[in-house]
C-alpha cells in the first residue's frame, strides 16, 4: 500500500506543525506534507513515539525536513512550554490540531488541570496552545481543526462541556469533537471580524483574514486498512481480518489524511470551511456540510468563552501577547 495515493502540491519554505503526530491521521498527514517538500514539526506526548515515526518518515525520506515538539495536550503546562519553543522558531504557516483520544475511558477520568480528561485532551490542550501562537502565525497560515463525524450522531451539552452531571465514554467523544469543531467556526468568525476592524482603522477596504480556520474530518479510518509502519502502525493479524470486513465503509488512515492534508495545501480551500471526504466514510476530500450546532454562533462564543476560563487566559486573535 502507498502512503502517498495522492497528489499534494509542493510545499517547500512552509513550516507546519502536526499534533498527534507520532500515529495514526497524524503520521500520514506529516509524511505526506515532509513528502510534498513542507518543514513539519511532529508533535506528540511521548518522545520515544515522537522518535520512531521520524524514523519511520526517514526511511522512506531520508532527506525530510522534520523535527519533533513533546505537547502533552492533556497537560496546560506541557502546551505553554512547547507554545514557548515554537514562539522561538519561524512563524508556522500551518497548525493541524489532530491529537485526540478516540478509545475514551468507560469512567469519568480528569487531566493534571482537573478538566474532564477527553475535553482537555481533544479540545483545551488545542485552545490553550492556539490563544499562545495565533498572533504568531505567519500570514496566510491556516488552522486545521479535525473534526468528526460523530458531530452528527450526538447532542450537545454546552452546559455541561465538563460532563460533571452525566458521563459516558461515546458522549465523551462526540461531545469534544462538537465543542472543537464550535471553537474552529468560531475562531474564523473572530479572525474575518479582526481583519474588518484592523482594515476600517486604517480606512482599507481588503477584509482578508491573517489566519484561516479549517476543520477536516477523516471519515471513518482505521489501522487495519493502512499501510504497516514499524513502530508506527502495526496491527496485529487478527485486527486486519477484522478490518478487511469493514472495507466497504471504512479507509486507511492514509487516506483519512487526505481531507487534512487537502486542508493544509489545497488553493481552494477556506476558512470557515468543513471538509470531509467524499462518500461520507470514505474517498477524496470535497466540501462538506458540518451540523447547524457546530456553525451556531451563539454557541461558538459561550464554548469560546468557557475555554478560556477553563485555560485561565483570554484568547484575543488579533493581539501579539
Ligand atoms: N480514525 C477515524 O476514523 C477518525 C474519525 C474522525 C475523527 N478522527 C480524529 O482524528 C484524530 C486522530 O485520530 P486517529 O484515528 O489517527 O487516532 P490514533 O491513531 O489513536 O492517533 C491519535 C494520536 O493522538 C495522540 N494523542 C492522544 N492523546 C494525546 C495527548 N494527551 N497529547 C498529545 N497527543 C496525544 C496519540 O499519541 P499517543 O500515541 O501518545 O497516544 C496519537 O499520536 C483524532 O482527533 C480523532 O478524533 C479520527
Amino acid at each position: 500500500m502507498s502512503w502517498y495515493p495522492t497528489r499534494v502540491p509542493p510545499q517547500a519554505g512552509r513550516q507546519v506543525l502536526v499534533t498527534g503526530a507520532n500515529a495514526g491521521l497524524g503520521f500520514f498527514t506529516s509524511a505526506r506534507l515532509a513528502r510534498a517538500g513542507a518543514h513539519v514539526t511532529l508533535s506528540g506526548r511521548s518522545p520515544e513515539r515522537l522518535a520512531a515515526a521520524v524514523a519511520a518518515i526517514r526511511t522512506r525520506m531520508p532527506r525530510a525536513s522534520v523535527d519533533t515538539l513533546v505537547i502533552d495536550t492533556a497537560s496546560l503546562e506541557s502546551v505553554r512550554a512547547g507554545a514557548d519553543r515554537l514562539l522561538d522558531r519561524a512563524p508556522l504557516d500551518a497548525v493541524v490540531l489532530n491529537a485526540g483520544m478516540v478509545h475514551t475511558p468507560s469512567e469519568r477520568r480528569e487531566s493534571v488541570d482537573g478538566h474532564e480528561l477527553v475535553l482537555a485532551t481533544n479540545v483545551l490542550g488545542h485552545f490553550a496552545l492556539l490563544a499562545e501562537i495565533v498572533p504568531h502565525l505567519a500570514r496566510g497560515a491556516r488552522v486545521v481543526s479535525v473534526g468528526s463525524l460523530s458531530t452528527r450522531l450526538s447532542t450537545f451539552r454546552v452546559d455541561d462541556l465538563q460532563l460533571t452531571r452525566t458521563y459516558d465514554s461515546w458522549r465523551a467523544y462526540a461531545q469534544s469533537k462538537i465543542a472543537a469543531t464550535s471553537l474552529a467556526f468560531e475562531l474564523d468568525r473572530r479572525l474575518r471580524r479582526a481583519a474588518t476592524d484592523a482594515a476600517e482603522a486604517v480606512g482599507a477596504a481588503s477584509v482578508t483574514p491573517r489566519v484561516h480556520s479549517i476543520v477536516a474530518h477523516p471519515g471513518y479510518s482505521i489501522s487495519g486498512r493502512t499501510p504497516r509502519v514499524p513502530g508506527v502502525n502495526q496491527p496485529p493479524t487478527a485486527d486486519r481480518f477484522a478490518d478487511a470486513l469493514q472495507a466497504a465503509w471504512a479507509q486507511g488512515k492514509h487516506r483519512g489524511a487526505e481531507a487534512i492534508v487537502h486542508g493544509v495545501t489545497s488553493e481552494e480551500v477556506e476558512g470557515g470551511q468543513f471538509w470531509g471526504p467524499q462518500w461520507m466514510v470514505k474517498g477524496a476530500p470535497r466540501l462538506a456540510t458540518p451540523t447547524r450546532t457546530s456553525r451556531d454562533a451563539r454557541i461558538g462564543a459561550r464554548v469560546w468563552a468557557f475555554a478560556e476560563e477553563a485555560v485561565g487566559r483570554r484568547f484575543d486573535v488579533g493581539a501579539r501577547s
